[in-house]
């Protein structure tokens, strides 16, 4: 199966895709292929509300930046991993817009591009998880909803001291949760 990762932090080698390598590790092991993109290789801008998307004017969206590509691939993938950190309690800046521009590929009430595709979602948190990493799983959890994906689990890793420091309690939980994600696929 084809997995698309999306590496959603700034720092190509944060804590964040230290997490994410551990899970596409596993991913790989079961014989899934798995492609990781680097949000910050992509000039995405924000959503404008054209609503050109709706009115069924375009074929995704009506602004023509590297966007574009990036919903034809997530169309196209069998599963999509999004992995953040947490910046100021929701998604970091460039990853949002990414997010809110995949509100053209389906709506609430009519058919949706990624009806059944499986989303995974990993965050990771300089502070704690309630209150503050927990909501971007809710967000996840109800865009998912919205677009009849299906949620295929979210690991959150609250705490994060620096990449250095995620120990080996930490790999293992990654390991268990992409070992449910990929019995998913
Ligand atoms: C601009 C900015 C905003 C942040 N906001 C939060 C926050 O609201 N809550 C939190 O727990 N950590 C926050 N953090 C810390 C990051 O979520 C945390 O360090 C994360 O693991 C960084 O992942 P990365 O190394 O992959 O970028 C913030 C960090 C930055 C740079």
């Amino acid at each position: 199966m084809d997995a698309v990762t999306l590496l959603g932090s700034p720092r190509k080698e944060g804590n964040t895709a230290r997490v994410l390598n551990w899970v596409e590790d596993v991913l790989r092991d079961a014989g899934h292929s798995v492609e990781r993109r680097w949000i910050s290789d992509y000039a995405i801008a924000g959503c404008q509300e054209c609503r050109r998307c709706k009115e069924g004017k375009v074929e995704l969206c009506s602004i023509f930046d590297d966007g574009i590509a990036m919903l034809r691939r997530i169309v196209a993938a069998d599963m999509l991993v999004l992995a953040a950190p947490v910046f100021c309690w929701g998604f970091p800046g460039p990853l949002k817009c990414l997010l809110d521009r995949m509100y053209c590929l389906a709506d609430a009430e009519s058919s949706s591009r990624i009806e059944g595709k499986p989303i995974a979602l990993i965050v990771t948190a300089g502070g704690p998880e309630k209150d503050n990493a927990d909501l971007l799983v809710k967000a996840y959890e109800s865009m998912t909803a919205y677009m009849g994906a299906v949620t295929a689990g979210a690991l959150v890793i609250a705490n994060c001291a620096g990449p250095e420091s995620l120990d080996a309690a930490v790999q293992e939980r990654a390991k268990a949760f992409a070992e449910e994600v990929a019995g998913v696929l």
